[in-house]
């Protein structure tokens, strides 16, 4: 059995205002109409033997979350739901799901961890991808799925691979190592997704980050089930969940775990981690122009323009990225792309 898991939560900063708290990251529509949360759930549901898909997210997202699904129209799959009352990142989330499937299917069942907020062009290649993947995964292995690096990101995971064997895995490198890995060309990104069994991930928590299992495994114990139309919700308990350390589980497991896999893939993977990037999703026309909802152009050249329920008309400018959201509006110079996410840090200061 293969049970794809999607966690969904994070803020975002560098996607404002359209990614917020309220609204991060995942649900983020692309110019096909479809969210990112919408397209992992999609690719996770055609993968084979898949059971059921799970989802871990804040309770504060769950409404919004199955009405995304619910859009799909996918048939009979059935869907459970793991609702954290707060942040306690990705660990805390492997750690959840791991027990979980744990229980439900056993120790061999094979877990397909997915983030909710990139996007993947080449379907048939993720596909191959995951089948490899879930091979080294039954044989025991922690399987990480590696992209070609093509510049020194420092916000992204680095894997230093021998074939399919993994020498070494780090966390978001300083820029002068993230050089030196890009120049070595030795290593992949680490895209964020994984694959192993429920076994193999609870003895990693047990051996390198024992104190963020068994806080999880008591949060889940005392959890509450209930039934909802698409499935099945299970709302962690606050207080043992709000004693996980928070940690991302490229640092809790990824950094020290031995025998992790790689499968490199060139799957037309993009983390969308700025509006350059989102922008980069969409056909440009012959001016350079990229645009997501109407919007009317005169003497404009390269800019990004995506409108939500108004028109933006823009005359004699270029190189801007235009966003219009129902209560705010940015525009940015497109190689400041990055420094968007100050605008949400300020905000945040100033309530
Ligand atoms: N349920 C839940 N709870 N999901 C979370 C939480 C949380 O507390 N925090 C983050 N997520 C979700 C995000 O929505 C995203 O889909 C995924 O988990 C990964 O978290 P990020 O916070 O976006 O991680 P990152 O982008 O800094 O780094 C990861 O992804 C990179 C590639 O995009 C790492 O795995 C890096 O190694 C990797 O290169
Ligand atoms: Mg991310």
């Amino acid at each position: 059995k293969i049970i794809p898991a999607i966690m969904s939560g994070g803020a975002g900063a560098r996607l404002w205002p359209v990614s917020r708290e309220t609204h991060p990251k995942p649900f983020i529509r692309l110019a096909d109409g479809k969210s990112l949360l919408q397209h992992a759930f999609l690719r996770a549901a055609a993968l084979p033997d898949v059971a059921e898909v799970l989802t871990i997210t804040n309770r504060e997202l769950f409404f919004k979350t199955e009405d995304e699904y619910r859009e799909l129209a996918v048939p009979q799959l059935e869907c459970t739901y793991l609702l954290e009352p707060m942040g306690r990142d990705t660990a805390a989330a492997g750690a959840i799901v791991s027990l979980h499937v744990q229980k439900t299917y056993g120790d061999d069942a094979i877990i397909a961890l997915f983030p909710a907020d990139h996007m993947i062009r080449d379907l048939g290649a993720f596909r191959a991808a995951a089948v490899k993947a879930i091979a080294l995964a039954d044989a025991g292995r922690l399987v990480t799925f590696g992209i070609a690096p093509q510049y020194p990101e420092t916000g992204y995971g680095y894997i230093e691979a021998d074939g399919e064997d993994v020498i070494r895995f780090v966390e978001k490198p300083d820029l002068a190592r993230a050089r030196e890995y890009l120049a070595s060309g030795r290593f992949y990104w680490n895209s964020g997704m994984f694959c192993f069994s429920a076994g193999t991930m609870t003895r990693l928590m047990e051996e390198h980050c024992p104190d963020i299992l068994e806080q999880s495994r008591k949060s889940l114990l005392a959890a509450k089930q209930s039934r909802v139309a698409s499935g099945t919700r299970i709302d962690l308990n606050a207080e043992a969940f709000s004693q996980v350390p928070k940690k991302s589980i490229d640092y809790a497991v990824l950094e020290k775990a031995g025998n992790i896999a790689v499968v490199g893939c060139d799957i037309g993977w993009s983390d969308i981690g700025s509006w350059n990037a989102l922008a980069d999703l969409t056909e440009a026309d012959d001016h350079g122009n990229r645009t997501n909802g109407d919007a009317v152009l005169i003497d404009v050249e390269n800019c990004y323009i995506q409108s939500s329920d108004r028109l933006v008309g823009a005359v004699g400018v270029k190189d801007l990225v235009i966003v219009d959201s129902a209560d705010a509006l940015l525009v940015a110079h497109k190689d400041e792309a990055q420094n968007v996410k100050k605008l949400f840090s300020k905000l945040k200061d100033s309530g």
